[in-house]
């Protein structure tokens, strides 16, 4: 975990991203998976909403996933185990980035078949205490077929941008800084499962 926490902080003061696979080992993933599919036949996902407070909608043009928000004294002992983790890059990327980061919120995610996120920036005006995006994949298994890629765009110098596009294999760790990378979920093609957070500057 130490050689881990230090690739993540060196990658996201240099290039403000990092894809970390195998952040969870293979049992851990698929209890957690287990545990989240459960959440799901219990129908306790709802449509994600957009905006925040008052202008907060649901508007499925612009996002079709379903999410249950964490509740941080409602997790089970795994949820704690993976907010523990959270907390220890939250830690370090505070030591070796000083991006002053308080504290962590997060969603359990599942895209259903065709549904997608249109680009989008996880800081702007309405949210601007999320400074550290952070999403870790749950899937059984993944291939380019499967679509549902997180694109990720790299504005240039010159205008124009760069696009990378992430498969959201399970056990994949995806971290970024909230308000410098925009990025979308691509339409999927098979249900998507995956628990997005933020490091927040606030408690
Ligand atoms: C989000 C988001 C990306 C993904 O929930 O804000 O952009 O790959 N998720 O699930
Ligand atoms: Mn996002």
């Amino acid at each position: 975990m130490e050689e881990l926490l230090d690739h993540i902080s060196a990658e996201i003061y240099q290039k403000s991203y990092v894809i970390v696979d195998d952040f969870v080992d293979e049992p851990f993933r698929k209890a957690l998976l287990k545990e989240q599919i459960e959440l799901v036949n219990q129908g306790k996902f709802r449509h994600a909403a957009v905006g925040k407070g008052g202008q907060k909608q649901v508007r499925t043009e612009i996002r079709s996933d379903e999410v249950l928000w964490m509740d941080a004294n409602e997790l089970t002992p795994l949820q704690a185990a993976y907010w523990e983790k959270i907390e220890e890059v939250r830690k370090v990327l505070n030591q070796r980035c000083f991006l002053g980061l308080r504290s962590f919120e997060g969603h359990f995610a599942r895209y259903p078949v065709r549904s997608f996120y249109k680009k989008h920036l996880d800081q702007f005006q309405a949210v601007p205490h999320r400074v550290v995006t952070v999403i870790l994949y749950l899937n059984d298994s993944w291939t380019a077929e499967d679509a549902g890629a997180l694109r990720m765009y790299f504005p240039q110098e010159d205008g124009s941008e760069l696009i990378e596009d992430v498969l959201p294999l399970g056990g994949r760790l995806v971290v970024f800084l909230s308000g410098e990378i925009p990025h979308e979920v691509l339409p999927t093609n098979k249900e998507r499962i995956s628990i997005t957070g933020w490091l927040r500057n606030i408690d």
